[in-house]
């Protein structure tokens, strides 16, 4: 595969999201791309001129937005690859991934636990998601302010604390805030850099139209039950393969996202005022409606691009489906959080942002919307997992060593 695989992966929101849209459309702006140099040498190579920076094995060039199309398509019939090369809309967030991933906040991102991780994925069950998404469903709702999203948050964190009880050291705790819903914490602490810290997290909360109350009905099986389902059954074949992390590995459960990101920024807050090394965070927010068909969607606004590109990785080594890159253009959940706090993040998402689920936020966000099942987070939920491993990476196995010590 290519050093730099085909993303879009762009930088944060800046002041021309907000911006009032002119009356004339503006000619669309240049783009910076990022390419693999072996590229570069092969014959029929596209982009002309020269690339604005080099380091490492790979190039920046600035580019017309309509050469991508003829990249893509150089790229496919020269590698018989899709990509290739990334796209960014800044010349900051281009020259941010070139940097060596040594320089990057949490980085460097190795890919080197194959021998754990592929029979791992084989564990994750459709049925198992499917069962997280019908319980959280079944609340009236899932509301910062109510009784029964109070009540959800505390299912959630009885059903890690089951699921962590083989785990040596491991905790389950609710984390509370300045309003009613608490969110939930799973710690599995790491066994030889505990306070290097990876993050998997979705909201727990629901809601059902904004000025709706604490009473509405809410299912929330999509948003977001089923990127809490999708961690927990990470948490599931990880607990079960007995492998124990070198990192400390986090499943956070975020309350109140839908009223502001609330929990998050609460705990991205306080995880930077206590100066803790968060070495990378995934957001799981809407994994199970399959909008734009049987593909991972990277997010890439309001996320960090080298991790989001070590995320695409993983996406091509494990998921078992293709991957492709949208944008919300604000920041739709609480990786965003973690962003602005300067921490790493990425977020994986069920479809194009055009194509997601529309029902969210309403009565009918069920699973029945969803398709009846929860097929369309499988790939999602081993990618949380390979995600663990790979960013904690596995403690060498007791056992193992004992025996071959014999
Ligand atoms: N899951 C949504 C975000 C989302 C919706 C992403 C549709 C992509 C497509 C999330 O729960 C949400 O509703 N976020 C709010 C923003 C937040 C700051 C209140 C939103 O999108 O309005
Ligand atoms: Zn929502």
């Amino acid at each position: 595969m290519g050093l730099l695989a085909a993303s879009l992966l762009a930088a944060s929101a800046s002041a021309e999201d907000f911006a009032p849209k002119a009356e004339l459309p503006a000619p669309p702006a240049d783009v910076w791309v990022t390419v693999d140099k072996a590229d570069l040498a092969a014959p029929g190579f596209p982009l002309s001129g020269d690339p604005v920076a080099e380091s490492g094995g790979a190039a920046v060039y600035r580019a017309k937005p309509d050469m991508l199309p003829v990249l893509a398509q150089w790229t496919h019939e020269r590698f018989n690859r899709c990509g290739g090369f990334f796209t960014h809309e800044t010349k900051a967030s281009a020259l941010s991934a070139l940097r060596p991933t040594a320089a990057a906040p949490g980085g460097p991102y190795t890919l080197d636990q194959q021998a754990v991780v592929t029979p791992m994925i084989a564990a994750v069950r459709e049925e198992k998601i499917r069962a997280t998404i019908v319980a959280l469903s079944a609340y009236q709702n899932r509301y910062y302010q109510s009784d029964t999203g109070v009540e959800a948050a505390r299912w959630i964190r009885d059903r890690w604390a089951a699921l962590a009880s083989g785990i040596p050291g491991a905790s389950a705790a609710l984390e509370t805030h300045s309003w009613k819903q608490p969110s939930v914490i799973l710690t599995i602490p790491g066994t030889d850099k505990p306070d290097e810290i990876v993050v998997l997290g979705g909201h727990l909360d629901s809601i059902a139209g904004w000025g709706s109350g604490s009473t509405a009905r809410a299912p929330g099986a999509d948003d977001n039950a089923s990127g809490i389902a999708t961690i927990t059954e990470a948490l599931r074949v990880l607990a079960e393969s007995g492998v124990r992390p070198r990192r400390t590995i986090q499943f956070i459960g975020y309350a109140a996202e839908e009223v502001g990101l609330r929990g998050s920024q609460d705990i991205a807050g306080k995880y930077a005022s206590a100066g803790k090394k968060v070495v990378g965070v995934i957001q799981f927010d809407m994994s199970n409606f399959a909008g734009s068909g049987k593909k991972i969607y990277l997010l890439t606004d309001h996320v960090d691009p080298v991790l989001s590109a070590f995320v695409a990785k993983l996406v091509d080594a494990y998921a078992g489906v293709p991957r492709a890159e949208t944008r919300c253009g604000y920041g739709c959940s609480d990786h965003a959080s973690w962003t602005k706090k300067g921490f790493p993040s990425a977020m994986a998402f069920e479809a194009s942002f055009d194509a997601s689920n529309k029902d969210i936020h309403t009565e009918r966000d069920t699973l029945a919307t969803s398709g009846g099942d929860a097929s369309h987070s499988v790939p999602f939920a081993k990618l949380a997992a390979a995600f663990a491993v790979e960013l904690a990476k596995a403690a060498p196995n007791p056992s193992t060593t004992a025996s071959a010590s014999r």
